[in-house]
């Protein structure tokens, strides 16, 4: 039997197309390769948001041609995904035999299989393709070994109408297109009677979901439409979503945090930054008065909700004011968690040509101080709930000990206590002793005894 590997890099819409892509190619007969070295067909999803991503996949490729160059096999070597999709043919070459864009993933393993053949030598798909945001939908689930995966993303969308002007993602993805709410229901349901208990719907921009497809109902967006149908699937535990856009998150989301159980009190709510102008030029669509609006109704709505954000450093023109006022947005909202990254120019996006290019060393010391404003406010925020009793979703064996477990509180946090491998899979109520720098841990002690 042949087999595949697939390396992923970038955010959770390119893990979950992996699997999906992993699913296709078991579909068609393949076993799942446990490293580059051994793999008939090598595949590197990649990431173009940032130069950095890219360098990275660009990096690993040349090292796994020149490896299998020495071994003299037959063997696949594609790049799947964004970079693939605005690179295209210039990728072909030096051992890369596929490149595939992002609406046409479904076809990796047909094509593997036409390269591995010798039907064909080289081949590049980067077409647009009218209901590939349909296709992602299968999922590999228990992947090396049999434990039952009890946390899933599905896909609701692709591609994004925003156009905010640091960002590629319109170009490598596309306009924005839906599935239906029937289909999306449908792959949950399917996932609940497989094992899953959590459910963490994602798109581009969540909040964007159905907007011409399907009418606003009884003042419901689309999305909070999507959530209700989700949210009566019946086994299923626990729901959250990723991104959403703060200029799409109206009193129908706010509300349905107090309305819909299973919905997680987590959010993930980019702000890329504090000033309004920079917020102007980045093209965002609100206001840092809004944001900070936005997340007091969210805490209303849910106290213990777990907030997250993006941040961008050094965008074209950034002063050290409109820095300055940054810093001041994070110290007033307090994230549990925050990503912030070095402004990077990306081809073809408006912010890539704007005057006042903020010069490397400045976006260098600007990252750093933030970091260490949001690690710092992340620390005392999960230090806070030591002493308290969390409800943990167990996922399975911890990352770093294996020999205790891990899940996650509703709001987001990691957890690691001790237990037996029946408890994967269950709701169970923690008491935390102590917390680490990103991870809660609870005393076994006063674990449920089931
Ligand atoms: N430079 C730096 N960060 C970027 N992001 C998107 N585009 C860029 C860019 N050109 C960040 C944003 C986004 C996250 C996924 O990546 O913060 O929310």
């Amino acid at each position: 039997m042949p087999s595949v590997f697939i390396k992923t890099y970038g955010c959770q819409m390119n893990e979950r197309d992996s699997d999906a892509v992993a699913a296709q190619f078991i579909a068609c007969g393949y076993t799942l390769a446990a490293s580059e070295a051994v793999a008939d067909v090598v595949l590197l999803n990649t990431c173009s948001v940032r130069d950095a991503a890219e360098q990275k996949a660009l990096g690993r490729m040349t090292n796994v041609a020149a490896t299998i160059r020495k071994q003299g096999r037959q063997v696949v070597l594609g790049y799947l995904g964004c970079m693939a999709q605005s690179r295209g043919r210039e990728l072909l070459g030096a051992g890369v035999n596929l490149v595939l864009g992002t609406q046409k993933l479904h076809r990796a393993a047909e094509l593997a299989d036409e390269l591995l053949a010798g039907r064909q030598t080289t081949l590049c798909d980067t077409e647009a393709e009218a209901g590939s945001e349909a296709q992602i939908r299968d999922h590999v689930l228990a992947l090396n070994d049999s434990r039952p995966v009890v946390s899933a993303y599905v896909s609701i969308m692709q591609g994004c109408n925003q156009r905010c002007t640091f960002c590629i993602v319109p170009q490598t993805r596309g306009e924005e297109r839906s599935r239906s709410i029937e289909d999306i229901v449908a792959e949950c349901r399917g996932l609940v009677a497989r094992g899953v208990k959590e459910i963490t719907l994602l798109g581009q921009i969540v909040t964007s979901y159905g907007r011409r497809l399907i009418p606003v109902q009884d003042g419901k967006s689309p999305f909070v439409q999507l959530l209700e149908a989700v949210h009566a699937v019946e086994g299923l535990e626990r729901i959250r979503f990723t991104s959403p856009h703060p200029k799409g998150y109206g009193t129908d989301l706010v509300e349905a945090y107090a309305r819909l159980p299973k919905l997680c009190e987590s959010a993930h709510l980019p702000v890329q930054s504090g000033s309004n102008r920079v917020l102007k030029l980045m093209h965002r669509g609100y206001t840092r008065e809004r944001y900070l609006e936005l997340v007091g109704q969210l805490r209303t709505a849910q106290p213990r909700i777990g907030l997250g954000t993006d941040i961008i450093v050094g965008f074209p023109g950034e002063t050290g004011e409109d820095f300055a006022q940054t810093l001041d947005l994070v110290q007033r909202v307090q994230f549990d968690s925050a990503y912030v990254f070095k402004y990077s120019p990306r081809k073809d996006t408006p912010a890539a040509a704007m005057p006042d290019q903020v010069p490397v060393e400045v976006r260098e010391e600007r990252h750093a101080r933030l970091l260490l404003a949001v690690t710092e406010i992340g620390q005392a925020r999960l230090q806070r709930l030591v002493g308290q009793t969390v409800q943990v979703l167990v996922e399975g064996p911890s990352r770093k000990n294996p020999a205790r477990l891990e899940g996650r509180t509703r709001s987001n946090q990691i957890v690691v206590f001790e237990g037996t491998p029946r408890h994967v899979g269950q709701l169970l109520d923690v008491h935390v002793t102590r917390a680490s720098a990103v991870t809660l841990y609870g005393d076994p002690a006063i674990l449920n005894p089931d």
